[in-house]
């Protein structure tokens, strides 16, 4: 099925936003350099200036800044089809993310999330989190053994093992897969380019070579898949049919593969990073998981116990919380509509924030403290968009499950196999890196003390 090119993308971005409170910085750069080094501060800043909403400019590109639950209820949960997501991200991630789910809009958007389905069913989720524990099990036997060991790269690495056979069904020693990953590299180093254009020696150039790369090596794949029996995603995705019964083509299903890929794995060793980060920190949390984990009585977490680390859970929440891996969410406006008071025209740029709204004080207490406590306490229930690092709406993450069963098998077998803690005195707190995703900019060195 073929959608046309909707009206609303051929327009520019509406920036007549003379009726909104706040102020852009400096020419061009905006408040972009700031806003990168202390992202909750900067909007913060504004926040006590001009009310939750109001224009900036962040990211190189001019915004209606809308902060707190409530608008990112509005936005997510978008009962009138007001808010386009194609549109909210297509200067940074269009050329890069083309085909992926969060290109596409509306019906459209419902069509394609379909291909997804078989995929993130419970069977197919307890084939997965079998085929995790082998890789977790022997590269974290090899980290104890590293002279230097720093947790960011190696858990990047995992991950990456883990990726390759759950969404593509092979192993990561080939060379195919190491080079898959240097296209992902590259890409995610384009998408970051100062300058986009898509000319030789530039960094654009390089990530849209990547995305070639990628492209190349999916459209191949999936015609390779249809009709074989097979446990990975990209099996399931390619033998997905339409309901007319037709198999979608290879380069739909090979676009959605590649956003999948992205989408999964740098949220998924932000989270990890930042987890090991604050229980290096906090050896008491890291004892009580220990202990919760040990009254299970077997090495490995099985898809059932899942629900019943009740700590763990509540750690998996809090550093969501505390650094969500996706820290702003954009739309763009597709008709006029009111948010906060104010009329917004068509085409009109939107950010809403879970990185702030997961410490506004008026909301959390301690809200820039570890405290995984809070979530047996139910401070996130008083609003339903409070804690929101998985978006909501039609748009809401299809692999949160997915990331919830990563999380806790990696830091499961991480905590019963090692005590960690810092490799320096003074490492906490650390600087830290927010975007693309938030990691310690050292890496994050740990020791690691094996337990018997
Ligand atoms: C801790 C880890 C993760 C976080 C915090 C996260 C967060 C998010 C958020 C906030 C969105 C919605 C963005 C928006 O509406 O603007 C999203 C969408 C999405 N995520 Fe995740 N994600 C995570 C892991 C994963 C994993 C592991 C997968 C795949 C296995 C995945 C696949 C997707 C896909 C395909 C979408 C687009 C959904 C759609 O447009 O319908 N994510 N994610």
């Amino acid at each position: 099925m073929e959608f046309a090119l909707p009206e609303y993308t051929r327009t520019k971005d509406n920036t007549q936003l003379g009726h909104i409170p706040g102020s852009y910085g400096l020419p061009f750069l905006g408040d972009t350099f700031r806003f990168v080094l202390k992202p909750f501060e900067v909007l913060d800043e504004h926040y006590r200036k001009n009310g939750p909403v109001f224009k900036a400019s962040l990211t190189f590109q001019k915004f209606v800044v809308a902060l707190g639950p409530d608008f990112i209820q509005q936005l997510m949960l978008d009962s009138k089809q007001t808010f386009s997501a194609r549109m909210g991200y297509n200067t940074p991630l269009g050329d890069f993310f083309a085909g992926g789910l969060l290109m596409r809009d509306f019906d459209e958007h419902k069509f394609h999330r379909r291909i997804m389905q078989t995929a993130f069913k419970i069977d197919a989720m307890r084939t997965y989190v079998e085929m995790m524990h082998p890789i977790i099990d022997r590269e974290m036997s090899r980290w104890g053994k590293q002279p230097k060991f720093h947790f960011y790269p190696n858990i990047k690495t995992l991950l990456l093992d883990i990726g390759a056979k759950v969404f593509l069904g092979m192993d990561m020693e080939g060379p195919e897969t190491r080079s898959l990953n240097e296209s992902f590299i590259d890409m995610n180093e384009g998408m970051l380019a100062l300058i986009r254009k898509d000319w030789p020696g530039l960094t654009y150039r390089k990530g849209m070579d990547g995305r070639r790369a990628l492209e190349k090596f999916f459209f191949e794949i999936v015609p390779q898949r249809r009709g074989v029996a097979g446990n990975d995603m990209a099996t399931f995705f390619s033998n997905e049919k339409t309901e007319d019964d037709q198999y979608y083509s290879d380069k739909i299903v090979g676009e959605h593969l590649i956003f999948l890929l992205l989408a999964a794995h740098d949220t998924t060793t932000s989270a990890l990073t930042m987890a090991a980060y604050y229980l290096a920190h906090d050896q008491q949390w890291q004892q009580r998981l220990r202990e919760e984990l040990k009254g299970l009585g077997k090495p490995h977490l099985e898809y059932e116990d899942l629900s019943t680390v009740t700590d763990l859970d509540h750690c998996f929440k809090e550093v969501l919380r505390m650094n969500p891996p996706v820290p702003m969410m954009m739309r763009r406006t597709v008709k006029e509509v009111e948010l906060g008071g104010y009329q917004l025209q068509p085409h009109t740029m939107v950010q809403i924030s879970p990185l702030y709204t997961h410490r506004m004080e008026q909301w959390w207490s301690n809200p820039h403290g570890f405290d995984p406590d809070r979530f047996a306490r139910e401070e996130h229930k008083q609003h339903s968009f409070l804690w929101a690092p998985f978006g909501g709406g039609a748009h809401k993450c299809i692999g949160l499950h997915f990331a919830d069963m990563l999380f806790k098998s990696a830091l499961s077998r991480l905590l019963l196999s090692y005590r960690i803690s810092f490799a320096d005195s003074g490492q906490y707190p650390s600087r830290m890196q927010h975007f693309p995703f938030a990691k310690p900019m050292d890496n994050l060195p740990l020791k690691l003390e094996a337990l018997a």
